[in-house]
């Protein structure tokens, strides 16, 4: 029992800890990226949509993905996706809220491994 109520303070601590470093907490990382194929042709090539999940629980502003290599048939629409070199700025460089997606579509003929490159954490 003392064992017990002992691990919980631990934990209540750790997570206190926690909520003060949550400028470590959320680091690029945390942002999940999904895509699938939506089942669309666009010139014979499929159309794949990507979200964004910021899963930090705090705001993630210019963000980018490495976009080395990235190509597609379909045009982007420059606010949700804006291309400059090897980087793609997301969301116009606007914040992505916490637990939020944003989301994307683009066509070619294999899926493109987008990797999240920096982002901007702002924590209240
Ligand atoms: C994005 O970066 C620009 C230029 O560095 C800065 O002015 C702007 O405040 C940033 N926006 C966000 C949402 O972090
Ligand atoms: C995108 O961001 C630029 C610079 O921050 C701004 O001037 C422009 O109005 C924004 N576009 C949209 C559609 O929000």
């Amino acid at each position: 029992m003392a064992a017990l109520v002992k691990s919980f303070i631990v934990i209540l601590l750790f997570s206190l800890i926690n909520e003060g470093m949550c400028q470590e907490k959320c680091a690029t990382i945390d942002l999940q990226i999904r895509q699938e194929k939506t089942g669309k042709l666009v010139q014979a090539k499929p159309e794949f949509q990507v979200r964004v999940l910021n899963a930090c629980p705090c705001l993630q502003g210019n963000v980018t993905l490495d976009c080395n290599g990235f190509q597609t048939v379909e045009v982007e629409n420059p606010v949700t996706l804006l291309r400059s070199g090897n980087e793609c700025l997301l969301n116009n460089g606007s914040f992505l809220t916490p637990f939020n997606e944003v989301d994307f579509v683009y066509a070619w003929d294999t899926e493109f491994p987008f990797k999240p490159l920096s982002s901007n954490v702002k924590c209240d």
